[in-house]
């Protein structure tokens, strides 16, 4: 009984022991640490992990889906266009293989990678229901507020920017509502 009770505690430590955040804005994505060329972007409401805290920046962990013929995405699941991170084309990333993906499509891997240090937080619902309620105060103005489940992952964006330079919205919120959207769609699925 005792080693059944450890044998569960001690995974469960480590789950804590992971320095888990999310961020609510864009975030600059950098090769090295001293490296001012942005070459890509984590995008907001998705977890990552804070390996190392320096300074400006952060050294962290990515996790997603990627298409070994276009390794300039990471996507979080593999079948919905909802990117995770977006990088440069011609730069050379040095992904962990977590799971190979049937067909040779859609391995699942891992990142290390730099990024600018901000206010992270330990969790994303409240930066999920923020983003619902400036979705719902900005798209409900001129006709009925459309419901979430109205679209799919994959049409949100491109509705989403035809109707935003209507609105109010800040520049720096737009992808937090665009992967609130995709989050929140009528065929969203985990992985
Ligand atoms: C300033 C007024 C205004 C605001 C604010 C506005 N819309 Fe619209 N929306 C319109 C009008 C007018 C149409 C009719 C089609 C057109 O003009 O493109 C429309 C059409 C739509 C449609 C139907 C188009 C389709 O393809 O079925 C959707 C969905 C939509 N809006 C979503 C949104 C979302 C999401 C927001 C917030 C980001 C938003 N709207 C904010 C004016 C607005």
């Amino acid at each position: 009984m005792k080693r059944i009770l450890i044998s569960l505690l001690i995974p469960t430590i480590f789950l804590w022991a992971k320095n888990i955040a999310y961020s609510d804005e864009v975030v600059s994505l950098y090769l090295h640490k001293d490296d001012a060329k942005v070459i890509g972007k984590l995008l907001p409401t998705n977890a990552f992990e804070i390996l190392k805290d320096q300074n400006e920046k952060v050294k962290i962990k990515i996790n997603g889906y990627l298409n070994p013929k276009y390794p300039s995405v990471i996507y979080f699941n593999n079948s919905q266009r909802i990117i995770v991170a977006a990088f440069s084309k011609n730069v050379k990333l040095n992904f962990s293989q977590i799971k190979k993906g049937e067909n040779g499509k859609w391995n699942k891997v891992s990142l290390e990678i730099w990024a600018d240090k901000k206010d992270f937080s330990k969790d994303n619902k409240k930066m999920l229901s923020h983003a619902k309620e400036l979705f719902s105060n900005n798209c409900g103005i001129c006709h009925a507020l459309h419901s979430e489940k109205e679209f799919t992952a994959n049409a949100w964006p491109s509705v989403f920017k035809s109707m935003v330079n209507r609105t109010g919205i800040d520049k720096k919120d737009q992808w937090l509502i665009i992967e609130y959207l995709q989050k929140n769609a009528k065929d969203f699925k985990t992985k």
